[in-house]
């Protein structure tokens, strides 16, 4: 009974150290490491040696592998994992130990737009203005942002605010997205309306013209009922 806990304690701890990755008769993988762009195909062979044939094997969380003598090949239609790094193990003889080689994988991407933002943007003046230009990629990108007078911004950041917008600050925004792999530009075209003003002077006329017009009719029938009176006694 304390053997097969004593078994059980020792298959437990050599599982939990994991693999030895300075083990001679190291798995090769072929390429030794690869840079593939999100979503293109993936492939690679693991070769392990003549004697190292007992129990070898591939763990990669995507794709399928064949395994012939002693090359695993590997492949996956699209790389759609940003961090994943496969790894070729074999059990050591007369022990429980592995011995493993991981592939190293850089996954990249060119700035990309996330969701879907207004570029026509129409605002009343006095009210706060949001520009958004999120975008994912690998390496993160950085932001930077040019305002309509052309002159750049020093906001770094993925969106640009402004508090309380005027008309001088319509115009055309152009935020620039860019990592290693490229840059996208983006372009929000934005109307200030100054439309309160308008309607406040608007109604303003338009209140002073019904005062002046009823002033005026109020006047001509005070003076015509005293000429009135005047003239009939
Ligand atoms: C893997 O090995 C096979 C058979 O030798 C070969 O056809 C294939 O091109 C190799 N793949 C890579 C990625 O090296
Ligand atoms: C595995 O073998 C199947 C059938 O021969 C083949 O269609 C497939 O492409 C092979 N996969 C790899 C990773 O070589
Ligand atoms: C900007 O847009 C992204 C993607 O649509 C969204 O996740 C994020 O919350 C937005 N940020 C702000 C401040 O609205």
């Amino acid at each position: 009974m304390l053997y097969v806990i004593l078994l059980v304690g020792i298959l437990c701890s050599a599982h939990v150290s994991g693999c030895d990755r300075n083990c001679a008769d190291k798995p090769v993988f072929t390429p030794s490491r690869l840079v593939v762009k999100y979503g293109d195909p993936v492939a690679a062979n693991c070769s392990v040696c003549e004697n190292c044939l007992d129990l070898f094997g591939l763990e990669t969380p995507l794709g399928e592998q064949n395994k012939t003598g002693t090359m695993i090949s590997w492949k996956a239609p699209k790389m759609i994992e940003w961090h994943s790094a496969p790894s070729c193990y074999y059990t050591k003889k007369d022990s429980d130990d592995q011995c493993c080689s991981t592939l190293p994988i850089t996954v990249y991407h060119k700035p990309r737009l996330q969701g879907s933002p207004h570029f026509q943007i129409t605002i009343k003046a006095g009210s706060p203005l949001l520009l958004n230009c999120s975008a994912w990629g690998n390496p993160s990108p950085s932001y930077s942002w040019t305002l309509p007078s052309g002159s750049p911004h020093s906001s770094s950041s993925n969106v640009l605010t402004i508090d309380s917008v005027a008309s001088a600050d319509g115009g055309l925004y152009t935020c620039s997205v860019s990592n290693s792999r490229g840059t996208i530009n983006v372009e929000f075209n934005v109307t200030v309306e100054e439309i309160n003003i308008i309607l406040i002077i608007g109604i303003v006329v338009v209140a002073v013209a019904v005062v002046a017009v009823g002033g005026l009719f109020y006047w001509r029938y005070q003076t015509n009922g005293k000429i009135c009176s005047r003239l009939l006694p």
